[in-house]
């Protein structure tokens, strides 16, 4: 069962830190408050009686005094907003009291003795409502709202005094509210000055694991900062890091070595095809050793990612859109969109040969290829799609490694070598960009390259 709905609960660390800080807070400050209050309430509560009864007293005994003629003077004149002395005729019928005002009665007469007649007994309501008592017992603008207190005396044999006061208004605590919401506020300043401590070197390491996870990739260094714990998690996530590296590193040497170690057969190869006689054969064996050639060099370029190349400034439209013009030239069906300068810093040939990897492919796998750049206030996107099957979303990441072709594309005629994506992988991260791919929801696969653009050095 919840008792709260989800969306208004905080959801960050730094401000559960501030939610919890706060309502700790204030739980003990109201607590605290709740204490003191009582404590001086009992006090105040305590001082307020006695001086209610001694007031009685003093006007009950000098109006017991005076000349029964004189009292509607002496009490009138005594009467203020606070207090109002009246005169009651006859026995009167009150209803009991509780425990503390018996015994504030009993207190009262004990004053009183010798002075009146202590017979009926004096009788004290603490918390009269002002609804039971007639507009003249109560003190003067007495509202239906206000807490009174009346006190019967007797005067002699048949007329009573009744003494009505109005208990004091309790003034809110506006001194502890403050000091209450300041101690709060100061808290929740101190937790998110520590949230942020903690919370900075983390969302780091969010960003470095995400991008990691887009690409595929190594990501820099994270800072170790902030508390003990939290610098752990950061040192673990460089431990982890460097091994990608590592085996990122050992997998392109074995790729680097194997391209090598094929160079000088194959050219050994080709030296000795001179002298086979049967020119079917020749042609046929050419043909094989051309495209062991081609397979090589792409295990090469694969290896080092980034070739000997070096950046120049061009315009990513103008590449991509005579890439797509040669292509179309050869006969291969692709749609360009003519689109708008696209300066950017990069090596022209790479990008070249990865445009043309992802355009290979929508051909051969998708039936046509439709090619366009978006380009964002950072960065530039080469969008390349087919109208074809697509690929299942658990083979996305997989068809980025070397060699991997999947069962649909494997029996193709004349297929591939399973390096085209994998070079396209290394290019774009060579370039700091990266490439994905995903289903177009009308159907086939769209490739997207994302390039940064890199400042142009004018
Ligand atoms: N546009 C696409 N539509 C459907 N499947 C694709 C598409 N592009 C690539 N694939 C799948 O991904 C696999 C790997 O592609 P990749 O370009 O790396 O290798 P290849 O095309 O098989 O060979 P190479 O490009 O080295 O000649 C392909 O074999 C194919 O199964
Ligand atoms: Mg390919």
């Amino acid at each position: 069962m919840r008792l709260w709905p989800r969306t208004l609960l905080p959801r960050t660390l730094a401000w559960q830190l501030i939610a919890v800080t706060a309502a700790a807070v204030l739980i003990s400050n109201v607590g605290v408050a709740l204490w003191f209050e009582q404590g001086t309430r009992q006090l105040s509560t305590n001082n307020v009686t006695d001086r209610m009864m001694d007031r009685a007293a003093t006007v009950a005994s000098t109006l017991a005094a005076v000349q029964p003629s004189l009292r509607a003077s002496v009490m009138s004149t005594m009467s203020s907003f606070q207090w109002r002395f009246r005169e009651i005729k006859g026995p009167y019928d009150a209803r009991p009291m509780d425990e503390q005002e018996a015994a504030l009665a009993k207190g009262l007469a004990a004053s009183l003795q010798g002075k009146i007649p202590v017979t009926p007994a004096p009788i004290v309501h603490l918390h009269e409502p002002p609804g039971n008592l007639s507009d003249e017992q109560r003190p003067f603008r007495a509202n239906p709202q206000d807490d009174l207190a009346q006190i019967i005396v007797p005067l002699d044999k048949n007329t009573l005094l009744s003494a009505v006061n109005r208990w004091p208004q309790q003034p809110v605590p506006y001194d502890l509210i403050f000091a209450a919401a300041a101690g709060i506020l100061l808290v929740s300043i101190g937790a998110a000055l520590m949230a942020r401590r903690v919370v900075r070197p983390l969302s780091e390491l969010t960003k470095a694991a995400s991008v990691g996870a887009t690409s595929g990739g190594v990501v820099p260094r994270v800072p170790e900062t902030g508390p003990e714990d939290v610098r752990a998690a950061a040192a673990a996530f460089n431990a982890m890091n460097e091994k990608v590296a590592k085996t990122l590193e050992s997998q392109r040497h074995l790729l680097s070595a194997v391209g090598h170690d094929l160079r000088t057969p194959i050219t050994a190869m080709r030296i000795n095809l001179e002298f086979v006689a049967d020119s079917d054969l020749r042609e046929g064996l050419e043909r094989n050793l051309d495209e062991l050639q081609q397979l090589t060099e792409q295990v090469l370029s694969a290896a080092r990612g980034t070739g000997g190349e070096s950046k120049r400034n061009v315009d990513l439209s103008a590449l991509v859109e005579s890439l797509c013009t040669d292509l179309d030239e050869m006969g291969e069906p692709v749609k360009w969109d003519a689109a708008t300068p696209a300066p950017i810093n990069c090596r022209p040939n790479e990008i070249r040969r990865a445009v043309r990897n992802l355009v290979e492919n929508a051909v051969a796998y998708g039936g046509a290829a439709d090619v366009h750049i978006a380009a964002s206030p950072e960065a530039y996107e080469i969008l390349v799609e087919d109208k074809g099957p697509g690929i299942p979303e658990a083979d996305r990441q997989r068809v980025f490694e070397p060699f991997v072709r999947l069962e649909t594309s494997r029996n193709r005629e004349g297929g591939g070598t399973g390096l085209g994506l994998t070079l396209v992988k290394a290019i774009a991260e060579g370039h700091g960009g990266q490439v994905t791919l995903e289903n177009r929801p009308e159907g086939g696969l769209r490739a997207r390259m994302k390039l940064p653009r890199t400042p142009v050095p004018a």
